[in-house]
């Protein structure tokens, strides 16, 4: 129990860098908490106008998705841990990025780490996901509904696939948790105020 908690919590502070702001900073860039989407995440840092720091957003989100998720699963021989630890620490990651302890618990909506999580995790559904993530965003423009539509889609396809398991629970937290962060999103696409990608930010949120 204590390893699991251990590597939960070091999953959690892993998730807490918040990439958006570190990587705006360290370029130089405006903090993507103050325009656009007020949304420190990869599409909002793409309407900075700065492709590059959109895409290491992206990458680094995504990563520390992968990362605590490979260690564990790399680890838990050693510890005994099996499919709940790994899980758990998965969810942690995806926690970290939405509560990041290093920057007053204001984080993002979870869509890359979230993918990070699920390539390692669980890499068919992850696969699926990326997929679905891709087709919608390429024919809508909407990061946000293409972050929607494949986080619902992630439990389900992993329930199809593979039957009832703990991991269609972690993965169904995950997926609620992120979709409730996109409340106002899904207002603006109701509304159909709702910026497409590679729209620059004019405005701050
Ligand atoms: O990555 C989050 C995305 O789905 C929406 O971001 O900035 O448009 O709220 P944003």
């Amino acid at each position: 129990l204590l390893s699991t908690l251990a590597a939960t919590l070091v999953a959690y502070l892993i998730g807490s860098l918040s990439f958006a702001v570190i990587v705006s900073r360290t370029m130089g860039l405006a903090d993507p908490r103050s325009y656009g989407s007020g949304n420190p995440g990869a599409t909002n840092v793409l309407r900075s106008g700065s492709k590059k720091a959109a895409i290491l957003t992206l990458l680094l989100d995504a990563l520390k998705g992968v990362v605590p998720v490979l260690l564990a699963q790399w680890l838990a021989p050693r510890f005994g841990w099996g499919e709940g630890t790994l899980g758990l620490v998965g969810l942690a990651a995806f926690l970290g990025h939405l509560w990041p302890v290093f920057f007053r618990f204001q984080g993002g909506k979870g869509v890359a780490t979230a993918v990070g999580v699920l390539l390692a995790l669980v890499p068919v559904t992850g696969l699926a996901c990326t997929g679905l993530w891709l087709a919608v965003a390429y024919f809508t423009r909407y990061s946000s509904l293409a972050s929607i539509l494949a986080a619902v889609a992630a439990p389900v396809i992993q329930l199809l696939a593979f039957g009832v398991s703990t991991m269609v629970g972690a993965i169904a937290v995950m997926s609620a948790l992120l979709v409730w962060r996109h409340a106002a999103n899904i207002r603006k696409l109701l509304a159909g105020t709702e910026s497409k990608i590679g729209q620059k930010a004019a405005a701050a949120a």
